[in-house]
């Protein structure tokens, strides 16, 4: 079956741009956002990839939303959902439909530093090593099966910013690795 690669992300979106930018991008469907002013919608457009955004304020409950996103995601068949840069906990109902089908990304090297601050927890603990992490999502918070993982030092007084953009670096090549190996030889 071809790859039909749906990407949610609610930032810059500097990580769909290494999808974008990898021989991955012709299997790209979608990008979904909960951020309309998220990067990562006008990227999609530069390159022609539709692109939709479900904004949480515009429901009347947390469920509402859930269920919102779930429809516009099924609306493309995707084979494979990638939480690149996604800051939202997935609804169970779509983990369970997508299961081990969503991969998230993450600026940590879980189980340590999970939710959406990893990289100031990591300097703020003063661990001296930390990373990244890709894994499947499950009904936790950062709590789904690891696929792969990278470790980096952290420099001394180091920024958060600094460091958060090292880090990057590394995800964007773990990613479309990662990727590239779940949806294997491909037509
Ligand atoms: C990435 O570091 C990603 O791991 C992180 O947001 C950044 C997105 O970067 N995600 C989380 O922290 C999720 N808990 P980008 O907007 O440049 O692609």
């Amino acid at each position: 079956m071809t790859a039909r690669l749906l990407v949610l992300a609610s930032g810059t979106g500097s990580l769909l741009q290494a999808v974008l930018d990898s021989p991955l991008a012709r299997y790209v469907v979608a990008v979904g956002s909960d951020n309309p002013e998220a990067g990562a919608l006008e990227r999609a457009a530069e390159v022609g990839i539709e692109a939709f955004c479900v904004i949480p304020s515009e429901f009347p409950s947390r469920r509402h939303w859930d269920q919102a996103l779930q429809r516009a995601i099924g609306a493309y068949a995707p084979t494979l959902v990638i939480s690149a840069g996604f800051m939202r906990i997935l609804g169970p109902e779509l983990v369970q439909e997508y299961r081990n089908r969503i991969i998230n990304t993450h600026p940590a090297l879980l189980p340590a530093f999970p939710g959406a601050h990893a990289v100031p927890d990591a300097l703020r603990y003063g661990v001296k090593v930390t990373g990244c992490t890709v894994h499947f999502v499950d009904e936790g918070v950062d709590t789904g099966t690891i696929i792969a993982q990278e470790a980096l030092a952290i420099e001394p007084n180091e920024t958060e910013e600094h460091l958060h953009e090292r880090i990057k670096v590394v995800e964007r090549a773990m990613l479309v690795d990662v990727v590239t190996s779940l949806i294997g030889e491909q037509p």
